[in-house]
This record gives C-alpha cells, sequence and structure tokens, in this order.
C-alpha cells in the first residue's frame, strides 16, 4: 500500500468562517495530542501575513471555548505560514510552492466555494505541486447528480482518484461511526436488525437555531442539499447496511454504496417541504424564496434485509430543538399479555441513538410495574457516551488527522456521492407545498402523515412531551412547473 502521509498541510479559504470555527480549533486539538506534525500553510485573499495569520488563529482558538495551552498553542502559531493571493493568478501558486518546495505530499484542504475547486486544482498543476499531493474538498460536492459528475470529471482530468478526498464531518464524529461498531461488534442487534423485527427507522436532524448570518449561502442550497444528500444519508447507510468484510475503506464504502443502489429516486410524494416563518427576512435571503428550511422524507431500501420498512428522514432550522437521533423502532410481540401503564397502546421496544451533542444510546423495554397485577412500564436502558467512555475528538480533528495520516477511509467516495444525488435527484428543487411552520415547533404537520401509520413521529429526547405543530400552510402557492 502507498504512503500518503502529509508532509504538509495547506488551507485554502484558511481566514473563513469554516476555518476559524472548525479547522483551527481542531489543529490546536491535533498539536495538543502530538498528531500534528508538519507545517501549516493558510492561503486567502485577506491581507495577512504570517504574524497576522498567527493572531487570527489565536483568537479562532480562543473563540472556539477553548482556553489553550500555552506551550501548545505557540508550537501550533509557529508552524503556521501565510499566502496572501488570488485562487486565480499564478503568483499565488508560485509564493505556495516557495514555501512548501521540499514537501513530497502535502494535503491541499479546499474550504472554497465549489466553484473554485476546479480553478485551483488546475493552479496546483500547473505548479507542479499536485503531483503526490492529497486534495480534500469540502460539501456541498456538486448541486445535483449532473454536477456532481461533471464536477468529479473535471477533477479527475488533474487527479487520481485516490489523491481526492471528499469531507463530510459527520463521517468523523464518534457517535456516527458507533453505529458500525454497534451493529457490528455485537452479536445481541444482528438477528432483529431486518424487516422481521423493525417496524421502521427515524432520523432526525434538528437544530432549534435559524439560518442567521448564512441567508445568501443556504437559500441557493436549502435543507435537502445542505444535510440530507450529504450527513444523513451517510448516517441511513451506517444504519441499513450489509456486514463488511473487513473494516478496509474498500470494504466499508461498497456496502455503504449498495444501500443507495437499493433505493429508488424518490418522488414528490415522499417528501414534505417546510421554511419556518421569518426565514424571507433573512439577510441575503431572496425575496419570496421558497427554499425549504424544514424536509421529512419517506425512504425505502428494495432488498431482502429492508423491504417494507420505511425510514423517515426529517430536519430543519429554527425547530423546537437540536438533536441528532437515529430511532430504531421495532414491531409488537406477537401477542400481547399485558396491560400497560397509563396507555392503551402497548409501547414497543425502540433503540434510540443520540448522535449529537449529549451522545449515547438508549433501549427502551417493558418492565413490570410495582404492586399488584402485570402490567408493564416503559424503562430507557440509557447509557451517556462521555461520562462512560471520554472525551470525543472534535470531527474536523479526527478527518484531518487520519488525512495528515494518509487514511482515507472517513471520506466519501465518488459512488456514495453520486448515489445520494440520484436518489434524490427529481425532488431537489420545489415543485409543490412549502408549508411554513412556527419556530419552536418541530415543523409542519403535514409532515405527520407520514409517520401516522407506525405512530407518529419520535420527538428528540429532551423535547416537551406535547411539541408545538404548523398547522399546513403554503409559503406561496404551488409553483409554476
Ligand atoms: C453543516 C451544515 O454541514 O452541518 C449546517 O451546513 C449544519 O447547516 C451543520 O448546521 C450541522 O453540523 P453539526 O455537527 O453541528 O450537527
Amino acid at each position: 500500500m502507498r504512503d500518503w502521509t502529509a508532509d504538509a498541510l495547506v488551507i485554502f479559504g484558511a481566514t473563513g468562517d469554516l476555518a476559524r470555527k472548525m479547522t483551527l480549533p481542531s489543529l490546536y486539538q491535533l498539536e495538543k495530542r502530538e498528531a500534528l506534525k508538519v507545517p501549516v500553510v493558510g492561503v486567502s485573499f485577506s491581507n495577512l501575513d504570517d504574524a497576522g495569520f498567527a493572531r487570527f488563529a489565536r483568537e479562532a482558538i480562543v473563540g472556539s471555548g477553548e482556553k489553550p495551552e500555552k506551550k501548545v498553542l505557540d508550537r501550533l502559531l509557529q508552524r503556521l505560514r501565510f499566502v496572501q493571493g488570488d485562487y486565480s493568478d499564478a503568483a499565488t501558486f508560485k509564493r505556495l510552492a516557495t514555501l512548501i518546495g521540499k514537501a513530497k505530499r502535502p494535503l491541499f484542504y479546499l474550504e472554497i466555494p465549489p466553484a473554485l475547486f476546479e480553478p485551483v486544482v488546475q493552479q496546483l498543476h500547473a505548479a507542479g505541486l499536485d503531483r503526490d499531493a492529497r486534495v480534500i474538498v469540502e460539501k456541498p460536492f456538486g448541486h445535483d447528480l449532473r454536477s456532481a459528475q461533471a464536477l468529479n470529471a473535471a477533477l479527475l482530468k488533474v487527479l487520481r482518484p485516490e489523491q481526492l478526498l471528499r469531507i463530510d464531518h459527520y463521517l468523523g464524529k464518534d457517535p456516527v461511526q458507533d453505529l458500525l461498531v454497534f451493529r457490528f461488534g455485537n452479536t445481541l442487534f444482528e438477528p432483529i436488525w431486518n424487516r422481521r423485527y423493525v417496524s421502521n427507522v427515524q432520523i432526525t436532524m434538528a437544530e432549534s437555531f435559524g439560518v442567521e448570518d448564512r441567508g445568501s449561502f443556504y437559500d441557493k442550497v436549502g435543507a435537502l442539499r445542505d444535510v440530507v444528500q450529504n450527513h444523513m444519508m451517510q448516517i441511513l447507510a451506517l444504519l441499513a447496511m450489509e456486514p463488511p468484510v473487513t473494516t478496509a475503506p474498500e470494504h466499508l464504502h461498497a456496502e455503504q454504496v449498495k444501500v443507495f443502489e437499493a433505493m429508488h429516486p424518490l418522488g414528490t410524494d415522499a417528501i414534505v417541504r417546510g421554511q419556518y416563518r421569518g426565514y424571507l427576512s433573512v439577510p441575503g435571503v431572496r425575496r419570496g424564496s421558497r427554499t425549504e428550511t424544514y424536509c421529512a422524507l419517506r425512504l425505502e431500501i428494495d432488498n431482502w434485509r429492508w423491504q417494507g420498512v420505511p425510514f423517515f428522514l426529517r430536519t430543519g432550522k429554527a425547530l423546537g430543538a437540536t438533536a441528532t437521533e437515529a430511532i430504531i423502532e421495532l414491531r409488537e410481540p406477537p401477542k400481547r399479555l399485558f396491560g400497560h401503564a397509563g396507555s392503551a397502546l402497548p409501547e414497543t421496544n425502540r433503540l434510540r441513538f443520540r448522535l449529537g451533542h449529549d451522545a449515547g444510546v438508549s433501549l427502551s423495554v417493558q418492565a413490570k410495574r410495582p404492586g399488584p397485577g402485570l402490567e408493564s412500564e416503559r424503562l430507557d436502558l440509557n447509557v451517556d457516551f462521555s461520562s462512560a467512555l471520554g472525551a470525543m475528538p472534535l470531527p474536523y480533528e479526527r478527518l484531518l488527522g487520519d488525512a495528515l495520516a494518509g487514511d482515507s477511509t472517513l471520506f466519501a467516495t465518488e459512488a456514495s456521492v453520486e448515489g445520494t444525488w440520484r436518489v434524490l435527484d427529481k425532488v431537489l428543487d420545489a415543485d409543490g407545498l412549502v408549508h411554513a411552520y412556527a419556530p419552536g415547533s418541530m415543523g409542519p404537520s403535514a409532515a405527520d402523515s407520514f409517520t401516522a401509520a407506525v405512530g407518529g413521529w419520535v420527538e428528540p429526547q429532551g423535547t416537551v412531551a406535547a411539541v408545538p405543530r404548523t398547522k399546513a400552510r403554503p409559503v406561496r402557492g404551488r409553483a409554476s412547473r
């Protein structure tokens, strides 16, 4: 196997929002555990020099809430260099080449608008910097299936496939990777992980904050492209995939892609879109925009394991909770033997994976209610990962650390990116109602029809029992096409 260990890290877009909020704090964590051993060069249009970039980095790290250790921070700041310049100007890349000229396997991280991926890669090539380099590109990778294929083809005119790493920070989250370990590291769950025992699967990615200062980016993208096509579909693949032969990247990726291959392209009856009231006054949002800030989907996986089991996905901004959860809801026992305390309906077993800040897993079971008779009551067997297992790395810390160490396992492949676009391609742009919903609710009530037959949406833990719903009311009439 060839050695992809990087000997320099170059960040394009080094003074952008993502770099400030995620990349630089993650580099600090890598430095702290002595996993960062290479020079780091920031590139951007900003009028800074080395010292200015070091100040920017220090502020970003402190601003992330970290109380940096002086020794560690000094070590990181000493690694930093800065190249100011235009990405379309060959002189920028000449200056870069002078700085990292001796590096044999540089890692270029492109956290810049997608339209710049191709020109930057071409400039790297023209400057002779791409030969044994790897290039990480940020999401979104394409805007739909065709543009993703076109982008891929354009980048692969210069790069070999193994040089291109598509980052999806959800794949760098420990609780997301735990889905794999939980499923295939235990024998307990595999026998029930199929259509015989599972009634439905729900994935909720709820955010209580709105679009805020990202209006002009978000309005062109919407919830489907922003988080469903990537983060949520990757979670779904981990929940639904077959056991891999080994944990080698090719084996893992092959099983994940098969999940998308087993899905039919979604039709418009399988999606409900929403937009929170107030979105239209967010700076950068187009007048009368019909971009969805919420969507709910009903997906099916047409294979032996999952035939007939609905997978419900929903996500939204300005909802009543911030939580990412995956729910595996099991079927009822074949016969009802016990009365159920407090409700006429039996409650089924449910596995709840909490994939966000309060990461953990809980299993709800029925237990005997104390006292006479044989009534059952639901109990949650709950584990909180950070108290049970210790602190988790930041997702970008994990992914950048892996890329620096030459490991591409946790990066999305071309086949999986295109597989998810293919499933969503027909519903990417709103051609139906976009329901208005109240900020702080759990989205439009129109989405309830999807889950009505299985007892409704399972609300994230921590939200109030009676979650406010918003009655369907279109944001505007039907679209013209
Ligand atoms: C990003 C999206 O990819 O993921 C954001 O662009 C979203 O809109 C974010 O808020 C969520 O990430 P996390 O790690 O905070 O759940």
